[in-house]
């Protein structure tokens, strides 16, 4: 046998064998999961679609994706005085996570932006398409959908992951006039929230001295329009006092659950810092997204039970989501302070939290299978036939393995059993891919993505 040309043949790198001169990917790809979404994207999408929507393209027969312009920003640059700290996590996740209005909150258990951008697009979604996701946490599939030109209806049992879903769909194209204005009385803002915290009896770890003179009218006026049933029907500027109102509150809540994280910076110097890293998140996009408004589509919000969708049969497109991953995050405990702040009934809600529900780990086991049933049951209803449903969970072995008395290596992992449900109701699984995950105490290791079909 000939010896082969060594050279010749590690000349060339993987993506250039796998993409045509002129492609180029997004850099920092390290996981084997984000070339495959690559390479199908370059087979589903046309090059105009991949210039539009692409999600892992830097650029397309030359050309910069607007990807690439969303991540960099147009002529924004992080203001000068941002913390070394906040540079390196704008720099390391950039075309991940750090784009849109992704980083207002940072909701435990959130998507990848990038990927749930490529997954719409191998799931053959197109502008005019409607996605939805039953589960939707902090809403990541909504603003990706909704800045592709996809409508979206989300879907979650807590009112704080609403309000969450909510403010980040609004920040891509509200007025930050009055947020600015807010960063020049953020002591004053900082009061008015806090001083709500203590008339509701709201525990909190840290404590901090209200000034004396505080009297915000804005707030006051907001407070008012803040019910799911009146938001269709405000006036433009009652909808730009309710954007603020809620922008406002988001990184109050944000800067309260981090101070008691961190001692480093007193609450009101935090949400000072995250007040201004909002500002300037939601106005580099808002300067990408300039004068094409109107292709954004409509993010409808709902509060509701995945367990019975507030949907017809077969009217939906395409479906993605993350369950719970059986118990292994206590969302309301997690949540406490931000659903105690909203007035929530915690007690109720954690009766319809799947994951949360049942008192013995093996109860809790019982029921999450038997909510997880209905929930694939519901997501086959209003799925259109041929159509994709993407699941997204991630292995839980030592703690279900606590749950039915088995070493972790000998209980099935969670999409072996959503995989199964699935294929009970309706759906075939054609694809399965995964991802490690990073940053998680090491009872979770990998993530799978499953794409099931309906037929
Ligand atoms: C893994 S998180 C989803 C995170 C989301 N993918 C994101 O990007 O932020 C799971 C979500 O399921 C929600 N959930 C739990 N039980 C539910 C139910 N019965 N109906 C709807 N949502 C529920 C929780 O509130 C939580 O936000």
């Amino acid at each position: 046998m000939e010896f082969p040309n060594i050279s010749n043949i590690l000349s060339k790198s993987l993506t250039q064998s796998l993409f045509p001169s002129g492609y180029e990917l997004t850099p920092d790809l390290n996981d084997f999961y984000e070339l495959e979404i690559a390479f199908y994207e370059k087979q589903i999408l046309s090059d105009d679609e991949l210039l539009k929507n692409g999600g892992y393209f830097l650029r397309v027969n030359n050309q910069y994706t607007r990807h690439f312009r969303m991540c960099m920003g147009e002529s924004l640059k992080l203001p000068a005085h941002s913390s070394a700290r906040l540079k390196s996590f704008f720099e390391k996740n950039l075309f991940r996570t750090g784009y849109a209005t992704h980083g207002l909150f940072p909701y435990r258990g959130k998507f990848h932006p990038q990927m749930i951008k490529g997954l719409i697009n191998i799931m053959g979604l197109k502008p005019g398409d409607t996605i939805v996701d039953p589960m939707m946490g902090s809403g990541t599939v909504m603003v990706e959908a909704s800045l592709m030109g996809i409508s979206s209806v989300g879907i979650d049992t807590s009112p704080f992951c609403i309000l969450m879903t909510q403010t980040k769909i609004d920040a891509l194209t509200m007025s930050l006039t009055r947020v600015k204005k807010a960063l020049d009385n953020y002591m004053e803002v900082f009061d008015y929230f806090e001083k709500k915290t203590r008339g509701r009896g709201v525990k909190k770890k840290t404590s901090y001295n209200l000034s004396a003179n505080n009297s915000l009218s804005v707030m006051e006026d907001a407070a008012q329009y803040i019910t799911k049933q009146t938001r269709g029907r405000l006036t433009k500027q009652q909808k730009e006092t309710l954007d603020t109102y809620n922008f406002l509150l988001l990184a109050y809540l944000d800067s309260v659950g981090y101070s008691e994280r961190s001692q480093r910076k007193t609450p009101v110097d935090l949400f000072k810092a995250i007040l201004e890293r909002y500002i300037f998140v939601a106005e580099k996009i808002q300067n990408v997204i300039a004068g094409m408004e109107k292709d954004l589509a409509v993010s409808k919000v709902i509060e509701a039970d995945a367990r019975n969708l507030p949907l017809d049969d077969s009217t939906v497109d395409g479906i993605i989501f993350s369950p719970p991953y059986s118990f292994a995050i206590d969302y309301i405990e997690n949540d406490s302070f931000h659903l105690d702040f909203l007035g929530v009934d915690t007690g109720s809600l954690r009766e319809k939290m799947i994951g949360l529900r049942g008192k013995t780990l093996s109860e809790k086991f019982y029921l999450y299978k038997t909510d997880m049933e209905k929930v694939i049951s519901e997501c086959s209803r209003v799925l259109r036939k041929g159509r994709i449903c993407t699941i997204i969970v991630g292995t839980n072995n030592n703690q279900l393995g606590k749950a039915l008395k088995k070493a972790p290596d000998e209980v099935p992992g969670l999409h072996e059993l959503l995989i199964e449900m699935g294929s009970k109701l309706g759906f075939r699984l054609i694809k399965m891919m995964s991802r490690p995950i990073m940053g998680i105490s090491n009872t979770m290791r990998k993530e799978y993505i499953l794409m099931l079909q309906k037929y």
